[in-house]
């Protein structure tokens, strides 16, 4: 397999743990985000390189994919990392934040699939790697926009699992649950949830893994699999549940 990846939203969080993960087994990482002197830091630590780049601005996208693979023809792995939250009500939520959601979280991921795929199939086999959210099966009230672009995604990521195969391109879906990050701070959760709450390593770990072969998609930790579960089977019950307490301050 060849040893380049590049990594999205690898300024912090999850995606610098998976860059530092990659860049331990001996990948070269190509790392994004807009912060430019958070990825030169991160490409100095692991030897990688650093890209700025909006993965919602898709020409900006087409234009760092073009110098990236004039570097490297063949791209190994692609992890669709980069996210941001979207902390707001559908009925009184700032538009720019609930379009904003939708143009980093769910088209980010396909412009850069799109733009990279030369590179994937130069590869072939490769591996894209899209991490979702457990609020990719779960609709939660006070982050609907930021569920329902996760929502998009999942359906994104499942879709071009099937239609990847036949190029030996593998798409992995991951599904974390609550992860302590900077763009997601778990401290709302009252005191007994703070438990479920793990740090980016853990999810870095599981993506790492992947790799090697085993579940296509899965969640991190894997028992909030059931959450989806419940929402797909009993979905009225659910949203009662979900709309019980609705004054709870969410920061997530
Ligand atoms: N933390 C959680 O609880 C949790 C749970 C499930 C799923 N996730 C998902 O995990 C992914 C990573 O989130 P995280 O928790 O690690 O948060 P984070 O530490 O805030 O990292 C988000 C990353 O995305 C980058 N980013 C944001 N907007 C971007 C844009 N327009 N173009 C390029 N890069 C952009 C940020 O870099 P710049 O600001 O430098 O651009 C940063 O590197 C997201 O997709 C998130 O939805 C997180």
């Amino acid at each position: 397999m060849d040893k380049v990846a590049v990594v999205t939203g690898a300024s912090s969080g999850i995606g610098a743990e998976i860059a530092r993960g990659l860049a331990r087994r001996g990948w070269r990482c190509v790392l994004l985000a807009r912060r430019t002197d958070r990825l030169q830091a991160l490409a100095a630590e692991i030897g990688g390189e650093a890209e700025a780049c909006d993965v919602g601005d898709r020409e900006a996208v087409g234009a760092a994919a073009t110098r990236i693979l004039e570097r490297h023809p063949r791209i190994g792995l692609l992890v669709n990392n980069a996210g941001i939250p979207g902390r707001s009500g559908f009925e009184d939520g700032d538009p720019a934040t609930i379009e904003n959601v939708m143009r980093v979280n769910y088209l980010g991921g396909i412009w850069c699939l799109r733009a990279f795929l030369p590179g994937l199939e130069a590869a072939a086999p490769s591996h894209v790697v899209n991490i979702v959210s457990v609020a990719g099966e779960v609709a939660f009230p006070p982050s609907g926009p930021y569920s329902s672009s996760k929502h998009a995604q999942l359906a994104f990521s499942r879709a071009t699992a099937a239609s990847l195969r036949r190029r030996r391109i593998r798409v992995i879906t991951v599904k974390p649950g609550f992860v302590e990050t900077e763009g997601f701070p778990q401290s709302w959760l009252p005191g007994p949830l703070q438990r479920i709450v793990i740090g980016p390593k853990e999810v870095a770990d599981r993506v790492i893994a992947s790799l090697d072969g085993g579940r296509a998609e899965f969640s991190v930790p894997l028992y909030y699999g059931l959450l989806g579960r419940l929402q797909a089977f009993i979905p009225n019950t659910f949203a009662l549940a979900l709309g019980f307490g609705r004054k709870t301050k969410y920061h997530g």
